[in-house]
């Protein structure tokens, strides 16, 4: 980490949904404190229910510059972006760099910042699947070798990046996701009308989302997972509610996969109702890294459609289970999370994380490498 006096002239790259949802409360937090910033969007993410409908509906500013990148090939995509976010470094010459997650997205921000020598700060640092396979397992190591904050959620993240050698940049956070869920929960109870317009319980449904690379990507796989989730609802009769992600329904369509009549398909949803059927659902099936956490939050019981999990805190918890993605499995994990408790603890922080974030970010001096504020949740 540099010595460079505290950068106050920032650089926003995001480009996916989970980046919009988890930056929002950064944003905010710059906005209500007048830091300078410009906000980069890649356009990695670009259909308006992936993209534009949570920049309205969390009153986020349109960005300032908008690359437009669009799908392709890991390289061809991770490319255009670092070629896209290097031009607006040389014209805006930031003082840090912000960037969240594990997209490439978060790779090509972070990267084209590093090559510059800019100051990279990665939110929600050190997160492990230690399942390489996984393409956002490459961006998240590098990001968080390049970068030079790295704000992490939780004691977990931080023995993680201790053990790679990085222990003079970590600073313990909290995630923004929990300051996201706490600024939008009560917001969706009394606004969102999801419930009626599906015709659904509360506590009598289920909700899934699958659009991982490795799972929807496979056709055995992803049919695999869809039986396991439809077998389990049989059992109760209650419908499992699917908002679909662009990459699985085009799956669906690609493999002409027919989906279990147990499973409904839905067009993504907006925050708010996506909150809410989260909140309410009596249990979610899922290979999301962000429903893993939020689900956590609301104190909904989680089952996850995967091997791994970069959100271990979740499950030592107790609101989330591996199943993987055998069906017997996943009927065995659905009836041991079905009516549990959620008198579990959350471990991603109390709601300050974008707070503390811009309290680094804008001290006086430079904030002590390796310093954990008194207050930061372990
Ligand atoms: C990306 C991230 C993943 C994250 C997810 C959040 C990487 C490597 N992956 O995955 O970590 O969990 O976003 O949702 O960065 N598509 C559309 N409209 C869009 C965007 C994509 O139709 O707005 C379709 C295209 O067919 C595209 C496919 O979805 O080829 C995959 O999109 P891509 O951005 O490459 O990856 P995601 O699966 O969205
Ligand atoms: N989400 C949403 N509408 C949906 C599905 C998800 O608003 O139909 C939100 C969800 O609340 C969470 C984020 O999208 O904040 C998770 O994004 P995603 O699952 O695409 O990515 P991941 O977290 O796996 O990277």
């Amino acid at each position: 980490m540099s010595t460079q006096s505290t950068p106050t002239n920032v650089v926003i790259v995001l480009g996916t949904r989970p980046e919009i949802i988890k930056f929002a409360p950064v944003i905010r937090e710059c906005i209500d404190r007048e830091v300078p910033f410009t906000l980069v969007h890649t356009g990695q993410h670009y259909s308006p229910d992936l993209d534009e409908v949570f920049f309205d509906q969390l009153e986020l500013p349109a960005p300032d510059v908008h690359l437009g990148v669009g799908s392709d090939s890991h390289g061809k995509q991770t490319a255009a972006m670092l070629e896209g976010v290097e031009e607006v470094l040389f014209d805006v010459e930031p003082d840090v760099v912000l960037v969240q997650g594990d997209t490439n997205s978060t790779l090509a921000g972070a990267l084209a910042a590093a090559k510059l020598n800019i100051e990279v700060g990665h939110i929600e640092a050190g997160l492990r699947s230690f399942d390489r396979e996984m393409p956002e397992e490459t961006n998240r190591v590098v990001v968080d070798h390049i970068a030079d904050y790295l704000f992490t959620p939780t004691s977990e993240t931080r023995e993680y990046l201790e053990r790679e050698g990085l222990s003079d940049r970590i600073f313990v956070t909290g995630n923004t996701v929990v300051d996201a869920a706490h600024q939008y929960a009560d917001v969706a109870a009394e606004k969102s009308t999801v419930l009626d317009e599906l015709g659904l319980e509360p506590g009598e449904f289920y909700l899934l989302t699958a659009h991982r690379a490795e799972n929807v990507d496979q056709l055995d796989r992803f049919s695999s997972l869809l039986d396991g989730v439809a077998q389990f609802a049989d059992e109760t009769g209650w419908d499992v509610v699917y908002p679909i992600h662009p990459r699985a329904q085009n799956r669906i369509d690609a493999f002409d996969l027919e989906v279990p009549d147990a499973i409904r398909l839905v067009e993504p949803l907006d925050f708010l109702d996506f909150l809410r059927l989260e909140s309410t659902a009596a249990l979610a099936f899922t290979d999301s890294g962000g429903v893993q956490e939020e689900t956590c939050i609301l104190g909904t019981p989680c089952v996850t459609l995967r091997y791994t999990t970069e959100r271990p805190e979740t499950v030592y918890v107790g609101a989330n289970c591996l199943a993987g993605l055998d069906p017997v499995d996943i009927v065995d994990a659905g009836r041991q999370m079905l009516g549990k408790r959620p008198d579990w603890d959350v471990p991603f922080g109390d709601g300050r994380a974008a707070e503390r974030i811009l309290d680094l970010l804008t001290a006086p001096t430079s904030p002590t490498a390796g310093t954990i504020p008194a207050e930061t949740p372990q």
